[in-house]
């Protein structure tokens, strides 16, 4: 298993490019389901999550081509509709096939995802939705048995909660059904927008995506389509925070400034200077000896990412002051917290909000990767860490950050891989 190892104490200086987004890549390739035309994806990152989908979708029945950014998938059939417990444990996001594999055989068979270091995470609202839709739903030996062999009908969904990959799964569902499907609550995510924008592009009939009400008019058949994929936000502040809490100056490029706006902000109130530096380029310069602590709050987009407040939180641990960071989207996402501490944080965890008191030196430790972002947030306290930290199971990050080690090494950072 490859650790990383950090001296800290780099002040970053650079330019880092952003790759395209590990969560919009994946309903894209899910989508390559709805049609038996090739698609291309440009700008595909390449990250495990990746490839384990590619590998999902071979089993499944796409004939995939291509290793670095861009991919043509293309599905003549589908031969085998099903997602099997050796793929959905190691990666929630094959739950994405559900929605498009009924949508164009009529049945799928998905295994249910078990738990997650970050919360319960159940799929029901994905469930819920499809049967709206007309789809009959079993759950036996762990897995979930969708049929329709009529195909799906129109319908309105009303979300319970907002649910990410729930509104991509049913709005590729939709797009095959007969008749008017209204996804209501639905995400607003960016990734949201980019899929829908890609299904348009195979001759999908969609309006509103991007907002939370979402009108789709089911259409008989879907054709290929070229699409390019977003730049990956969560990379984006993952890598403006690496600049702010080390007090350089790092440049990101290849980003869409727009989807980093909430944690701009923070940073802006953290006395940290952003500056725009063309629509897609942002430069962060700060010194860190002057950070101060803001609170933060986790909501769905356009709030707070949940997907950056391990990363956030690091930072804070090297403000001036009390920040009470609140997550309200996973009930078990504080995990780093413990291996902050670790390193010498000043973190109380009180139900889902963690009070961090600042600025403490952090000093290097031997620490374990829990997720994916709490080993982004481990790395960045260690490049201001005292001395070595020896990060375990970086695997987690290898699933959704491409070549982070490169990036900041590119900027300076003392880090490098062992195996
Ligand atoms: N939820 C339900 N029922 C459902 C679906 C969700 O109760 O059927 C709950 C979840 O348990 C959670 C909340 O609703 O408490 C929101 O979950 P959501 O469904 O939005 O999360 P997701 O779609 O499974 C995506 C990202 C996550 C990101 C979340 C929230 C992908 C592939 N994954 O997950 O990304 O944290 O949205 O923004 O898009 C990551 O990249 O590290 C990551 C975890």
């Amino acid at each position: 298993m490859d650790k990383f190892v950090i001296s800290g104490g780099e002040a970053l200086s650079g330019e880092i490019p952003i790759s395209g987004s590990k969560n919009a890549a994946l309903p894209a390739l899910a989508a390559a389901l709805l049609t038996d035309e090739p698609v291309t994806l440009r700008r595909i990152p390449r990250v495990r999550d990746i490839r384990t989908m590619q590998r999902l979708l071979v089993d499944i029945g796409t004939r995939t081509e291509g290793e670095g950014e861009i991919i043509r998938l293309h599905t003549p059939e589908i031969v085998c509709p099903e997602a099997p417990y050796e793929l959905v444990k190691t990666m929630r996001a094959s739950s994405l096939v559900l929605g498009p594999l009924v949508a164009r055989s009529g049945r799928a068979r998905v295994s249910l995802p078990g738990g997650c270091a970050i919360g319960a995470r159940p799929i029901n609202l994905h469930i819920f939705g499809l049967e709206q839709l007309g789809a009959h739903i079993q759950q036996a030996h762990g897995y979930i048995e969708a049929e329709a062999s009529d195909g799906l009908r129109g319908a309105t969904v009303h979300f319970d909660r907002i649910t990410v990959t729930g509104t991509e799964d049913l709005m590729m569902a939709a797009v095959l059904a007969k008749g008017e499907t209204v996804l209501r609550n639905a995400a607003r995510e960016p990734e949201v927008a980019d899929l829908a924008e890609l299904l348009i592009a195979m001759g999908a009939k969609i309006e509103g995506a991007g907002t939370s009400t979402i009108r789709i008019q089911g259409v008989e058949k879907l054709g290929g389509a070229e699409h390019t994929i977003i730049p990956d936000r969560i990379e984006a502040g993952t890598f403006l925070i690496a600049g702010a809490i080390t007090g350089g100056e790092v440049t990101i490029t290849g980003c869409n400034q727009e989807h980093v706006g909430a944690l701009v902000a923070k940073l802006e109130q953290a006395g940290v200077e952003v500056a725009r530096m063309d629509t897609t380029a942002l430069r962060v310069r700060s010194n860190s000896k002057k950070l101060r602590s803001v609170d933060m709050t986790t909501e769905e987009y356009p709030g707070f990412a949940t997907d950056l407040q391990a990363q956030y939180m690091a930072l804070m641990t090297q403000a001036e002051g009390i920040a009470i960071v609140v997550e309200t989207i996973f009930e078990n996402r504080f995990m780093h917290a413990l291996e902050l501490a670790r390193m010498g944080a000043n973190i109380r965890i009180d139900g889902r909000q963690a009070i961090v008191a600042g600025p403490r030196q952090l000093t290097g430790a031997g620490v374990i990767a829990s997720d994916l972002r709490a080993s982004a947030s481990l790395v960045l306290a260690a490049l201001v860490a005292r001395g070595e930290t020896v990060i375990d199971r970086v695997y987690h990050i290898d699933r959704g950050y491409e070549k982070i080690e490169a990036k900041l090494a590119s900027a300076g950072a003392m880090i490098r891989r062992v195996e």
